[in-house]
């Protein structure tokens, strides 16, 4: 089955975006691509250390050239966005206009405890759960202007992705 259009997986650190767009890409037979390897690939470098040495701003200007740049070139895959590009308003208007995207949508605390030992995720470095609690509760607004919501808890990752095609 294609649709035509790519299939973008958004939501917050933690999410599953990775792990669920990889089975869904195996499921539908479509190529899958994860930005953030992307930008590792393209900077020969990890996204810790690319926060590490040059800063987020840097990051964030990659993160939006080589996602718009994906999004624009692609079409019947499967992609997920780091968990802050949908917070960029370019990013979010490209997503919207001409995608069906899905916002991995899970409860506060499932969130926090999905993040707790997490420690290759540079913005969590220095924030504590309150700060963590607060970054999802904002973003929010922005995920759930995604084509579909998919409350997550409760489900495995097959379900996930079942339910996913499902809205097809
Ligand atoms: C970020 C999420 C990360 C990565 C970077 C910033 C964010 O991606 O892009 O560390 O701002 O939420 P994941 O959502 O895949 O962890």
């Amino acid at each position: 089955m294609k649709v035509n259009k790519n299939l973008v997986l958004i939501g917050m650190m933690g999410s599953g975006k990775s792990t669920i767009g990889y089975l869904l890409a195996k499921k539908l037979d479509y190529i899958f691509i994860d930005i953030d390897r992307n930008i590792e690939k393209k900077e020969k470098n990890t996204i810790l250390n690319i926060f590490k040495k040059k800063g987020e701003k840097y990051f964030r200007n990659i993160e939006e050239k080589i996602t718009m740049d994906v999004l624009n070139k692609n079409t019947n895959c499967i992609i997920s966005l780091g968990g802050g590009a949908f917070i960029n308003k370019n990013i979010q208007e490209l997503v919207l206009k001409k995608n069906i995207s899905f916002w991995l949508k899970w409860k506060n605390s499932t969130i926090i405890n999905r993040l707790k030992n997490v420690n290759k995720r540079p913005l969590l470095k220095k924030m504590n759960q309150k700060q963590i609690l607060k970054l999802n509760i904002e973003r929010s607004k922005l995920y759930s202007k995604a084509n579909y919501i998919l409350e997550c808890d409760n489900l495995n990752k097959n379900e996930i992705v079942e339910k996913i095609i499902k809205k097809l």
